[in-house]
């Protein structure tokens, strides 16, 4: 937490399409030992259940995903334009495959057993409320389906509690 400060959610000062649509964000998690990360650009921050909460969507085949499964605990991270090769990077690679978090050069550092990176202008740290796979049926606007899901990998969508938010100083 060197060279952050908490505020509270309500004090986010962000455009979060910009943020999360534009400039992208990290999702990591760890299990049993094993640390991951992986780019993500949809997703929302707003108001469930009277809670703090982010949505995110993981598709199936993402590695950080199982580990958001096994810990129920991810941060969600947020970097200046100089880190954009290094998110291109993190969201074209699996950690199935590389260490990517060792090739991306960036600092691992831990909140509460929640991995995050030094480099961050921006860490939200989320515990999980809820989660369900999004299911063709239910989709109102079917061109959605041929549009993202050909492979039938559908996102599952997670709803997770802001546990805290820290900001570079
Ligand atoms: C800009 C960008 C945005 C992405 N957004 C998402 C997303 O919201 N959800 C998702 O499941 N994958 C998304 N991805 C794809 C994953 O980041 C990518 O498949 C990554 O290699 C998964 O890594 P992993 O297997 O190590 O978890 C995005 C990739 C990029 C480059």
């Amino acid at each position: 937490m060197q060279g952050f400060k908490e505020i509270s959610p309500k004090e986010l000062q962000e455009n979060t399409f910009k943020l999360i649509g534009k400039d992208w964000m990290l999702v990591s998690a760890e299990s049993n030992g094993l640390v991951n990360t992986m780019t993500a650009s949809w997703g929302a921050m707003g108001v469930m259940w009277a809670k703090n909460v982010v949505f995110v969507v993981l598709r199936p085949q993402r590695y950080t995903k199982e580990l958001v499964d096994e810990s129920g605990r991810f941060s969600l991270t947020f970097y200046n334009d100089e880190f954009k090769s290094k998110l291109n990077y993190l969201g074209t690679v699996s950690g199935r495959d590389e260490d990517k978090i060792q090739n991306s050069g960036l600092s691992l550092e831990f909140y509460d057993g929640i991995p995050y990176f030094n480099e961050a202008r921006l860490a939200v740290f989320c515990k999980n409320l809820y989660k369900q796979k999004y299911a063709p049926e239910n989709f109102v606007d079917e061109k959605l389906i041929d549009l993202w899901y050909q492979k039938s990998d559908f996102h599952t969508l997670y709803i997770a509690e802001i546990e805290k938010v820290l900001v570079k100083e």
